[in-house]
């Protein structure tokens, strides 16, 4: 599974931090991060909540962009190691700055040249989803939308949001989506791994997305899986993660089979790989055995991820290259 070439379209930069890597820099700013780490080193959390103070605790010792850019390489490292050609990856300038645009730029520039080195080097080719984060509220989303127009481009290709689902609705950050929009970058928003169908439903009607990070949820309303499936709008399914956090009780009991068999579009990624104690070989492996996938499967859902990447068609046709045999 591991050599099977892959597209991943949900990964959170700064979740995809080996724990190893943030334990180093925090030992190297005197910053004391015990209480984030299990004895074996793992990531330690207790329950969603928990997951995102840790991750915002993991977070805050990576700083300035020459640590992001180390972080990219150790990322595409890993990604390419698991057969991945092309990847997209949230990156919030709430993290990379403050939300300061110059700052971000800054940021953005060393990322973009780790990723152009790594592309070279590693046949793996990234590109970036700028985020806000749902529960530092629409005020906040603000910057994050302005950082994304300002940089809006070849690299730069979507708009979306991470973070607490309990929080708010949709339609309270339109203005972060409308202005990203508007410099013509493609939509994502996190729905449906714990708000409900209810909660998918919302970003629909209210953002109207080309794609939805998670969404699993919608399974529980046949009438919106019609929705989706009518308007082609693909789900970022990250099953490992799903399991890890108990939104279902296993890997069998996940709806990713049923989606895609109600004619619903899904691909699949690993949304935050060292927390969830997942990579994309684990993912597929857990499909084949849970589902029975075999060679089709995971081609359809190339093809579907290839279909739904946001870059521009001429990096598709790059991809769509790389993933012959
Ligand atoms: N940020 C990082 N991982 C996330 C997840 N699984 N859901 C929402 N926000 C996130
Ligand atoms: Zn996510």
């Amino acid at each position: 599974m591991k050599d099977v070439k892959k597209i991943e379209l949900h990964l959170h930069h700064e979740g995809a931090a080996p724990p190893a890597f943030i334990r180093g820099l925090a030992a190297e700013k005197g910053v004391d991060l015990s209480r984030i780490f299990r004895e074996d080193g793992t990531y330690a959390y207790r329950d969603f909540n928990h997951f995102l103070s840790v991750y915002e605790a993991a977070t805050s010792v990576l700083t300035g962009p020459e640590e992001f850019a180390r972080l990219t390489r150790a990322v595409l490292e890993e990604s390419a190691e698991h057969g991945v050609v092309y990847s997209e990856s949230f990156l919030s300038p709430d993290f990379c700055g403050g939300g300061d645009v110059e700052a971000w730029k800054d940021y953005l520039a060393a990322i973009r040249q780790t990723a152009e080195e790594a592309e070279r080097d590693l046949g793996i080719t990234l590109r970036g989803i700028v985020t806000c984060i749902r529960h530092f509220g629409p005020e906040r989303a603000r910057a994050p939308a302005i950082c994304a127009t300002e940089t809006a481009g070849d690299w730069i290709v979507g708009f979306g949001m991470g973070g607490d689902e309990m929080v708010g609705h949709q339609a309270d950050y339109t203005w972060a989506f409308d202005c990203a929009r508007e410099a013509g970058l493609k939509i994502t928003t996190h729905a449906g791994e714990w708000g409900g169908a209810a909660s998918v439903r919302e970003a629909v009607e209210d953002l109207n997305p080309a794609r939805i990070g998670h969404g699993v949820q919608a399974i529980d309303d046949p009438a919106l899986c019609d929705v989706l499936a009518e308007r082609g709008i693909v789900l970022e399914v990250c099953p490992g993660s799903n399991v890890f956090l108990g939104v279902y009780p296993s890997l069998a009991a996940h709806p990713i089979q049923k989606l895609r068999k109600r004619g619903v579009k899904v691909t699949v990624s690993t949304d935050d790989p060292p927390f969830f104690h997942t990579n994309m070989t684990r993912e597929y492996e857990g499909l084949e055995r849970a589902f029975g996938w075999g060679e089709e499967d995971f081609e359809e859902i190339t093809q579907t991820a290839l279909e739904a990447a946001f870059c521009d068609d001429a990096t598709r046709d790059t991809i769509r290259e790389r993933l012959k045999p």
